[in-house]
């Protein structure tokens, strides 16, 4: 079985993970979240949105959170869904921007209000600026395993528009099963699938944990050659325009995973916990992961990899 040695963590939790949430946080304690997230040892962190904000409104002051991030060696990206978002982040010093296409077309109508065939012509605008100043880009692929609204997906759809974002300039595109509806098979067939038409190593997951099979699926995408992995601390996350989704694989328990299987991360766990902890407390909930609550318990029972 071929697992990748080392696995590179994109964490989401400051903006997938609170965009969702009733609780808004500040933009100072968005920054905090990051920076705090960067002290763990993530080096990849999407910070905020630079959405319409009647849409979103949890994501409004996102420049304001880039604004306190101070510098360090994590990289912090933004989500951009056209060239406004784009202007207003690179105003904001974001060096990396990710957009965000669906493989179904009433998602891609209730996410950005556009078909799936506009906004990959709004993304090859928006990409090529952002090279054009210095910025990388990622895309995303929403309902790679399932629509909230038209049910299945075709995995064709989900290749080709794997090839469509690389063409228009996207150097990593995330396969996202926004509604945590897959299953082993299913995201193994997407991740194959678009593997045919791009690199593996450009491919990263992105799997919400609405059934619990975001590990699992991780660990699968992991054989069949993706090493860049999409999470949040806490088991934060959802999307507005995704009724009823949970939120997406947690990082603790991710690290956790990956530590257990020998696969370095470079992510310190037990921070990390503390983190998760600490924004569930500003969130007044308790963190959707099992590593959090195992090692919040007084003897970390049971935990044998760090
Ligand atoms: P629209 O209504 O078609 O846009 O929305 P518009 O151009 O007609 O503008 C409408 C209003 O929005 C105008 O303001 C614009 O100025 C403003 P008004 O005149 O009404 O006052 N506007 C903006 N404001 C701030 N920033 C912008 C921006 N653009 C326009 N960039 C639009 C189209 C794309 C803007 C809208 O639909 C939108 O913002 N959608 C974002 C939705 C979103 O953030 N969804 C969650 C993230 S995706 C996700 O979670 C999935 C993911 O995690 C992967 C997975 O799990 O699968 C990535
Ligand atoms: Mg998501």
């Amino acid at each position: 079985m071929n697992i990748p040695r080392r696995v590179n963590i994109v964490e989401v939790g400051p903006r997938d993970g609170l965009q969702n949430e009733k609780t808004v946080l500040t933009p100072a304690q968005r920054a905090d979240l990051a920076m705090r997230l960067a002290g763990c040892g993530l080096r990849r962190i999407e910070a905020g949105s630079f959405v319409a904000e009647k849409m979103v409104p949890q994501m409004a002051g996102s420049a304001e959170v880039f604004a306190r991030l101070k510098n360090n060696s994590a990289r912090f990206s933004a989500l951009v869904p056209n060239m406004r978002g784009l202007e207003d982040a690179l105003r904001a010093g974001v060096g990396e921007v990710a957009v965000f296409a669906a493989a179904s077309e009433t998602f891609s109508q209730k996410n950005i209000n556009c078909s799936i065939a506009e906004s990959i012509q709004r993304f090859t605008q928006v990409a090529r600026a952002a090279h054009d100043n210095g910025a990388a880009v990622r895309g995303y692929i929403s309902c790679i395993a399932g629509c909230p609204y038209e049910g299945g997906v075709k995995t064709a759809t989900v290749a080709d528009l794997a090839a469509r974002l690389v063409d228009i300039g996207c150097g990593e595109v995330s396969l996202g099963d926004t509604i945590g509806v897959g299953t082993v098979p299913v995201v193994q067939e997407a991740v194959y699938a678009a593997a045919k038409m791009v690199d593996a190593s450009q491919l990263a997951v992105h799997f919400h944990d609405t059934r619990g099979q975001a590990l699992v699926n991780i660990r699968a995408a992991l054989e069949a050659g993706v090493a860049t992995v999409d999470s949040a601390v806490a088991g934060l996350g959802g999307c507005p325009f995704a009724p009823g989704a949970a939120g997406n694989a947690a990082t603790e328990d991710v690290v956790y995973m990956l530590h257990g299987m020998d696969v370095a991360t470079g992510v310190d766990l037990h921070p990390l916990v503390d983190t998760a902890w600490h924004v569930s407390r500003l969130l007044k909930r308790a963190p959707a992961s099992r590593t959090a609550h195992a090692m919040a318990a007084p003897t970390h029972a049971g935990t044998v990899q760090t």
